[in-house]
C-alpha cells in the first residue's frame, strides 16, 4: 500500500512533493518523508511519524534545490510506524522510497549484516538501499547498479531512487505495485497514483511490471532490469481526461463528502457514449463467446457489493452469474462452466486478491474482463478487456462514487449481454438515473439528518438488513458505517435475521433498512415488525413509505423519490454513505483516512 512520489525538474521540489503526498495520503498515513538536494549539493532527508501534516510542519518554508527529489507515505507492513522506519531510507549516496514487500528480506539482511552493514530500521526497504549502494560502489553507474541490485531481490516493489552524485536524476522501477509517470514541459513526475501530479500534467505513462526508467527533467528513458541503458526508449504518453478539480476538496469538508455528491457526475460520465439504443457498451462487441454461458464476478469489499448487485441485474436478464470474494476464490478449485467470463471489479485496479483471482482464471483458459476506475491500472493491463468506470479519482478511503459507477456499468452490461439494447423500461431508467440522482443529492438537507445521526451515534449496535437488491445495499451500508465510525455493524438478508442475528436485538439497537425492492417489501416489513416487537428501532429508507405506518413497522424514515429500482439503488446507496459520513464526522473521526485502512490493497 504506501504511496511514493518523485520529481525531476526546475521547480523547488518540496512544496509539490508535500502537496502530492497529501493527495496520496489515502494510501497510508503511518509516517511520511522526503529526500531532496540541499543548496550544498548533498541529499537531506526529513521524516515524521504520523500524517503528512506533521511532515509539512517539519518542512516549513524549506523548498529544496531544483533537481530530483522523492517522497513517501507509509502503511506499515515491516516494523512499527516510527520515524526510524519511515522512508526515505538511505545508504551512503543512495536514498529511496518503496511501495511493496521484499520477500527474501531476511536472507538479504543476514547476508548484508555478515558483510558488515549496520541497519537503522526494521523495514524490508532498507536492504534495497544497502544493496544498491554496494553495486554503485562497485560500478559507479547509477542505473546499472539499481538493475544489478534488484535482480537479487524477490518480491514486489515500486521504487523512486536518488543518487548523491546525480542531482537531476531519478530512477523509478516497477515490479508489481502501480507506478505512473507524469510528463510535463521540461519536468517529470512519478507517483503511485495520478492525483499526486494531476495539477501539473495530464500526460501519463503507466510503468509495466519489470520496467525501469531513468528520468532527468523532461527526458525519460525506459527499459527493463535485464536490458542495457543504451537500449532504453522514450515512453509514449497518453492524455487522460481527469479534471484536476477532482483531486481537490473544494468547498467540502472532506473528500468523502465531495465524492458522495459527485456520484451523479460519476454515473453520467460512466454511461456517456455507451448507452445509445441499439449500441450499448460497444467495447463488448469483439468478445467471444457472446453472450457467454455464465459470468463469475470476483472482487473485494465495496466492489464485491457492487458485484452482488450486478448478479441481481444479470439474473433478472436471465444470465447465470456467481459472485466470489477474490481472496477465497483464488484458493479454491476452479469449477465454473467452460466458456464463462470471469470479471474482476476493482476501483483501484490494483487489489492483489482480485488480480490474483483473475490470473488464476486466465491461466485456466477463461476469458477475463476487468472493471476498473483507474486508467493504466494492472487490472486494465492484465485482463482480456477492461471496461473503465469514469468516476474520476476517488481520494476518500471509503469508496463512494466509484460504487455508483460500478453498479451503473453492471446494469448496462446486463442489458448489453441480454440483447435488450433497444428501448426497455430498464434502459430508460438507467438513462435517467444520473439526473434523478443529481436532483436527489441537491435536495439533501443536512438538518434533516441531525436526528438520524444522533440516533445512530448513540445506538448500542447498528444492524443493516434488506432483501433482493437491498441486501447488497445493507452489506455496503454496514461496511461504510463500521469503517469510518468504528462502531460494530453488520449487514444481513432481511429473512436471515430470525435465524440468529435477532438475538442481538433489544432496546438501544437500530436496524437500518434500505427498501428499494418493492416486490419484496411486504416480506421485509414482516421482518422489521419482528425487530420492533423486541425493542429494536427501525430506520427505513425507501419511497412510498406511508406516514400512517410510523410506529407500526418503522420508527423513522428517509424518503426516496418515487421511481424504479434502477434509480432507487443509487439514491439509497447515497443515503447510506451520507449517514455514515455524518455519524463519523459527529464522532470526530478522520473520515478520509480511517484507522488501519488503505485505499489500494496491494498485499494479500
Ligand atoms: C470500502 C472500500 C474497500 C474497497 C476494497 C477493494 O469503502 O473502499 O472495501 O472496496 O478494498 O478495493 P478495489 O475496489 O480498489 O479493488
Amino acid at each position: 500500500m504506501c504511496g511514493i512520489m518523485g520529481y525531476s525538474g526546475p521547480r523547488p521540489p518540496l512544496p509539490l512533493l508535500v502537496s502530492g503526498l497529501e493527495r496520496l495520503e489515502y494510501r497510508g498515513y503511518d509516517s511520511s518523508g522526503v529526500a531532496f538536494f540541499n543548496d550544498r549539493g548533498s541529499i537531506d532527508v526529513l521524516r515524521a511519524a504520523g500524517k503528512v501534516s506533521i511532515l509539512k510542519e517539519r518542512v516549513g518554508l524549506l523548498e529544496g534545490h531544483p533537481g530530483a527529489a522523492i517522497g513517501h507515505i507509509r502503511w506499515a507492513t515491516h516494523g512499527a510506524p516510527t520515524v526510524e522506519n519511515a522512508h526515505p531510507h538511505r545508504s551512503g549516496p543512495i536514498a529511496l522510497v518503496h511501495n511493496g514487500i521484499i520477500e527474501n528480506e531476511q536472507a538479504l539482511r543476514e547476508r548484508l549484516k555478515s558483510e558488515g552493514v549496520h541497519f537503522q530500521s526494521e523495514t524490508d526497504t532498507e536492504v534495497l538501499a544497502h544493496l544498491i549502494r554496494r553495486e554503485y560502489e562497485r560500478t559507479g553507474e547509477f542505473a546499472d547498479s539499481v538493475s544489478k541490485a534488484l535482480v537479487q531481490v524477490e518480491g514486489s516493489y515500486a521504487l523512486a531512487i536518488l543518487c548523491q552524485d546525480a542531482p537531476a536524476d531519478l530512477i523509478a522501477v516497477r515490479q508489481g505495485p502501480p507506478l505512473i509517470l507524469g510528463m510535463g514541459e521540461g519536468e517529470s513526475f512519478v507517483a503511485s497514483d495520478i492525483p499526486a501530479f494531476l495539477h501539473f500534467t495530464r500526460q501519463v505513462y503507466s510503468f509495466q511490471s519489470g520496467e525501469i526508467g531513468l528520468i532527468r527533467h523532461g527526458e525519460v528513458r525506459i527499459g527493463t532490469l535485464s536490458t542495457p541503458l543504451s537500449s532504453w526508449k522514450s515512453p509514449v504518453a497518453r492524455t487522460i481526461s481527469w479534471d484536476p478539480f477532482f483531486a481537490e476538496k473544494g468547498s467540502y469538508r472532506h473528500f468523502m463528502e465531495k465524492e458522495i455528491f459527485e456520484s451523479s457526475r460519476a454515473l453520467m460520465d460512466t454511461l456517456a457514449d455507451r448507452i445509445a439504443p441499439g449500441n450499448l457498451l460497444p467495447e463488448l462487441l469483439p468478445l467471444a463467446p457472446f453472450p457467454p454461458p455464465s459470468l463469475t464476478f470476483v472482487a473485494c469489499g465495496t466492489s464485491w457489493h457492487a458485484a452482488l448487485l450486478g448478479r441481481s441485474f444479470m439474473e433478472s436478464m436471465g444470465i447465470p452469474s456467481t459472485v466470489e470474494i477474490a481472496s477465497e476464490f483464488r484458493y479454491r478449485p476452479l469449477l465454473i462452466p467452460k466458456g464463462s467470463w470471469v470479471i474482476g471489479i476493482s476501483q483501484s485496479g490494483e487489489t492483489a486478491d482480485t488480480l490474483g483471482a483473475l490470473e488464476l482464471a486466465r491461466k485456466e483458459g477463461f476469458r477475463t474482463l476487468g472493471i476498473s476506475n483507474v486508467p493504466g491500472s494492472s487490472l486494465e493491463r492484465e485482463s482480456d478487456l477492461c471496461l473503465l468506470t469514469h468516476a474520476g479519482p476517488e481520494v476518500g478511503v471509503a469508496s463512494t462514487k466509484a460504487f455508483h459507477s460500478q453498479v451503473a456499468l453492471l446494469m448496462l452490461f446486463s442489458l448489453a449481454l441480454s440483447g435488450r439494447n433497444h428501448e426497455t423500461h430498464e434502459l430508460a431508467a438507467l438513462t435517467r438515473s444520473p439526473h434523478r440522482l443529481e436532483t436527489f443529492l441537491e435536495a439533501i438537507s443536512p438538518e434533516r439528518y441531525d436526528q438520524v445521526v444522533e440516533r445512530l451515534r448513540h445506538s448500542r449496535l447498528v444492524m443493516f438488513a434488506g432483501r433482493g437488491v437491498d441486501y447488497p445495499l445493507a452489506l455496503e451500508g454496514a461496511l461504510k458505517f463500521k469503517e469510518i465510525t468504528y462502531h460494530p455493524a453488520d449487514g444481513y438478508p432481511g429473512g436471515e435475521l430470525k435465524h440468529g442475528p435477532i438475538a442481538l436485538v433489544e432496546p438501544g439497537v437500530t436496524i437500518v433498512a434500505p427498501m428499494v425492492e418493492i416486490g419484496l417489501r411486504q416480506k421485509e416489513i414482516s421482518n422489521l415488525r419482528e425487530i420492533r416487537a423486541r425493542g429494536g428501532y427501525v430506520l427505513a429508507i425507501g419511497h412510498s413509505i406511508e406516514e400512517s405506518q410510523r410506529g407500526i413497522w418503522y420508527d423513522d424514515k428517509i424518503d426516496l423519490p418515487d421511481g424504479p429500482v434502477w434509480s432507487g439503488v443509487f439514491q439509497a446507496a447515497s443515503v447510506l454513505q451520507y449517514v455514515s459520513y455524518r455519524v463519523a464526522v459527529a464522532l470526530g473521526n478522520d473520515v478520509d483516512q480511517p484507522r488501519n485502512l488503505a485505499k489500494s490493497v496491494t498485499v494479500e
